[in-house]
């Protein structure tokens, strides 16, 4: 399908990527910076900041074929020319990228994994892999529903020493306090949460370097 990049097996296993330190002249035939969102379901996001930031690429990453197959529709009938989707385990993230190739990285309402801190999306393990392909400061952001998630992460970043460059506990109470522009892209919305916050979820946010 246009805009969904799904690797073979045998890439994979080979550790031949193909797009690896390519994205920009393979993919998106341009050089404009790229950001990540992982585990995008149905990439409301990275659809919503492609149409907000046509001089930037987006690359939506999520395992569920049939999530992902919505965000391409979509942005193959708007014409979308600076996003895809690509269908991976976000295990193998680092499998995809060479060094300072991506610039940002969104994790919107990642699985929170209660009882597997590693496998949580900012786990030191995950953060390993992505301080292989992410710019010195290229900035992480985490919207979330999920305490448990959120307090792991500024748990991390404290253990760690990265970065914090904004945390909110109450990310609409507290969205004024943002510049205009993080404002509006803040206010995507995805499918989660919007089934989070029609159960009365308060949504959390941060935003830090590695
Ligand atoms: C709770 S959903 C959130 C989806 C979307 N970001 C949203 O807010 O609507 C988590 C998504 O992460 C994907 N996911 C979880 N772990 C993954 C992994 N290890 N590799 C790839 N995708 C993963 C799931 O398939 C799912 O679509």
């Amino acid at each position: 399908m246009e805009h969904v990049i799904e690797p073979t097996w045998e890439m994979l296993h080979t550790n031949n990527i193909p797009y690896k330190g390519k994205w920009r002249e393979m993919v998106f035939g341009n050089n404009n910076p790229i950001t990540l969102e992982l585990g995008c379901g149905k990439g409301e996001y990275s659809v919503g900041l492609a149409r907000k930031y046509p001089n930037q690429n987006f690359i939506g990453v999520d395992i569920k074929g049939d999530r992902i197959y919505i965000g391409a529709k979509q942005a193959t009938e708007e014409g979308l020319k600076n996003i895809v989707f690509l269908r991976t385990r976000i295990d193998f993230i680092d499998h995809f990228f060479e060094k300072d190739e991506i610039n940002e990285i969104w994790l919107t309402f990642s699985d929170p994994q209660p009882k597997k801190s590693r496998k949580r999306l900012t786990s030191e393990l995950f953060i390993n892999r992505y301080r292989k392909f992410l710019k010195p400061d290229g900035i992480i952001h985490l919207k979330t529903d999920s305490d448990i998630l959120f307090e792991s992460t500024e748990e991390q970043i404290k253990l760690h020493g990265y970065k914090s460059l904004f945390h909110t506990w109450d990310l609409y109470g507290d969205i004024n306090q943002l510049p205009e522009e993080d404002q509006e892209t803040l206010q995507i919305k995805t499918y989660y949460e919007q089934l989070f916050t029609g159960k009365g979820a308060q949504i959390k946010y941060t935003k830090f370097t590695i």
